[in-house]
């Protein structure tokens, strides 16, 4: 499986790949956690990414398009993979096009998860996030077992410097402006799965195990 989700910031691409990976014994490419962990270690990528990320602004495409083509030569990625955060614009999609045919591959589908601003910015105020191991919760929907507890690795659960609210309100900004083009793109090559994503975490993972074995 080759699998693209798409979202706005908070829409639960993180949540529904995460399931989708291990669903389908595919690695899931998390952009997002890549720049972070890259954050943390103090690294070039780190310190180039950090004052984007935590204005709420995206990092550059060259920066990007290297990423995904350093982490597709790895091993885990030639059976298949679920992108989560990339591409994000129409210059990442074009280069991301380029990769698959350079590996004589395509991509299966394109999963959108439809949620409004509403309720994004609900999730993303309640979500706390691993220090450790980065697993996501939300205070009300998924709530770790112990306050303040990550259940997998019992790091320390935090709130992510980019969910304060004019970090939030630059993400819907930069998403509308530069990532909806991707949908049109993605309907135009007939990859486009569209999902209610304001649904209950369970009903959003059923109705894209539907959409996906209909697409089949
Ligand atoms: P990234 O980490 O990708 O952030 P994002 O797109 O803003 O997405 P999030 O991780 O915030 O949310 P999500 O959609 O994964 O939702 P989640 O499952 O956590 O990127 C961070 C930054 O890195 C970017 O702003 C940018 O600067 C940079 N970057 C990354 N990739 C880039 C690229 N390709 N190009 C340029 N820059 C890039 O869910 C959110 C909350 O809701 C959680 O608490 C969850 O438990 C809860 N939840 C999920 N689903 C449901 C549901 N159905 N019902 C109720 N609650 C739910």
């Amino acid at each position: 499986m080759r699998l693209i989700i798409l979202a706005p910031p908070g829409g639960g691409k993180g949540t529904q790949a995460s399931r989708l990976s291990d669903q389908y014994n595919i690695p899931q490419v998390e952009t997002g956690k890549i720049l972070r962990q890259a954050v943390q270690e103090g690294s070039q990528l780190g310190k180039d990414a950090k004052s984007y990320m935590s204005s709420g602004n995206l990092v550059p495409d060259e920066i990007m398009i290297e990423i995904i083509r350093n982490r597709f030569a790895e091993a885990d990625c030639q059976a298949g993979f679920i992108l989560d955060g990339f591409p994000r614009t129409l210059q990442q999609a074009r280069a991301l096009d380029k990769l698959l045919d350079e590996q004589e591959v395509e991509l299966d589908a394109v999963i959108y998860l439809n949620v409004p601003v509403a309720v994004i910015q609900e999730r993303l105020s309640r979500r706390r996030v691993c220090s450790d191991c980065g697993a996501t919760y939300h205070l009300d929907t998924k709530p770790p077992g112990q306050t303040g507890i990550c259940d997998s690795c019992q790091g320390e659960l935090i709130q992510r410097s980019d969910d304060r609210e004019e970090a939030i309100e630059q993400r819907l900004k930069q998403y509308s402006s530069k990532t909806e083009p991707l949908l049109e793109f993605y309907q135009d090559k007939g990859v486009l799965l569209e999902i209610d994503g304001a649904q209950s975490i369970s009903r959003v993972e059923s109705a894209i195990d539907t959409a996906l074995t209909e697409s089949q």
